[in-house]
């Protein structure tokens, strides 16, 4: 690890950060085009946000990345937001200008570009499954490209209330749904977009979906990426639907993290290339 003086420090905040993937996307990104910059990762626990904030100000660190479970609290130790975190109410990169500390949202770019990459560039209605920050930030995506109905199926009702709520100023109009089999079958069948936003499926063999929902004029999304195809999209796959894993959200949103700090746009497919080498191998 180089700590030369003049070197730029980047770095993730959240807990877990162990087994995240932006150390390698980062440092693999600033060595490819060139920029004397290293990018580390750092535990912080709830209620160790405020002190780490402070510790990255005096380090002088250029920019950081925010993940769970710190993507809202650290709204009120920044200077300004973009429009989307604004809305969004989270944000998961941090510029650093001159001391002022800027907050970003760019798991919505991560959305909206993984559909308008597999082909999806305007939506009637879709499914969202999820009421939290991953949800918010697929309804902002969904809110540019739909003018349809988007069902938001969460297991708290009062959480997909609360999210149309906040978001009000859409053009699509937002249906709020409790989380049920009758629910999801009305739905899907009303839809051209399903989107997991919640953890299910992770490190597990689990859908919220019977398969028997699934058609073959589907665009399924999973945000989700470990294991990289979920039953979800196992499920989805064998209906004949159009399938997009979690890793395209991810390195779509870190491409656009890194573009925020250096003004470089990287190549996803390249940067795909390079997480599944890894998370395969
Ligand atoms: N691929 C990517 O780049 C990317 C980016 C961001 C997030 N994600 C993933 O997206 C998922 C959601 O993240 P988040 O930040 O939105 O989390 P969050 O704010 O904690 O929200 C989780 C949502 O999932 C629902 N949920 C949780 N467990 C459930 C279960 N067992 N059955 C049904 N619903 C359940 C929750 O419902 P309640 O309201 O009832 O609690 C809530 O709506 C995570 O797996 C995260 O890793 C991926």
């Amino acid at each position: 690890m180089n700590l030369g003086r003049h070197q730029e420090r980047y770095c993730i905040i959240g807990n877990p950060v162990e087994h995240s993937l932006s150390p390698l996307i980062m440092n693999y990104l600033f060595h490819r085009y060139g920029l004397n910059a290293y990018y580390y990762k750092a535990r912080v626990l709830e209620n160790e946000l405020g002190e780490a904030v402070q510790t990255l100000r005096g380090l002088r660190v250029k920019g950081f990345n925010v993940t769970m479970p710190h993507k809202k609290a650290i709204l009120r130790y920044l200077s300004d937001l973009d429009d989307a975190s604004y809305i969004i109410k989270a944000a998961n990169t941090v510029k650093n200008v001159d001391g002022r500390l800027i907050g970003f949202n760019t798991d919505w770019v991560g959305v909206k570009r993984s559909l308008e990459f597999h082909g999806l560039n305007k939506i009637e209605n879709a499914v969202i499954m999820g009421a939290g920050g991953a949800a918010a930030a697929a309804l902002y995506a969904l809110g540019q490209m739909s003018r349809g109905i988007i069902y938001i199926i969460n297991r708290t009702y009062e959480n997909a209330v609360g999210i149309k709520h906040e978001f009000r100023d859409l053009r699509a109009e937002i249906k709020p749904l409790l989380l049920s089999k009758e629910n999801l079958r009305e739905a899907i069948g009303d839809a051209s977009l399903l989107i997991n936003a919640t953890p299910v499926g992770m490190g597990e063999w689990k859908s919220l979906v019977p398969p028997e929902f699934l058609k073959g004029e589907i665009y399924v999304m999973d945000m989700v990426y470990r294991p990289l195809k979920t039953k979800l999209l196992m499920d989805a796959e064998k209906a004949g639907a159009t399938t997009i894993d979690g890793l395209w959200m991810l390195i779509i949103q870190a491409a656009e993290a890194f573009k925020i700090w250096t003004g470089i746009e990287p190549d996803i497919l390249d940067l795909r290339r390079l997480v599944e080498a890894n998370i395969n191998g």
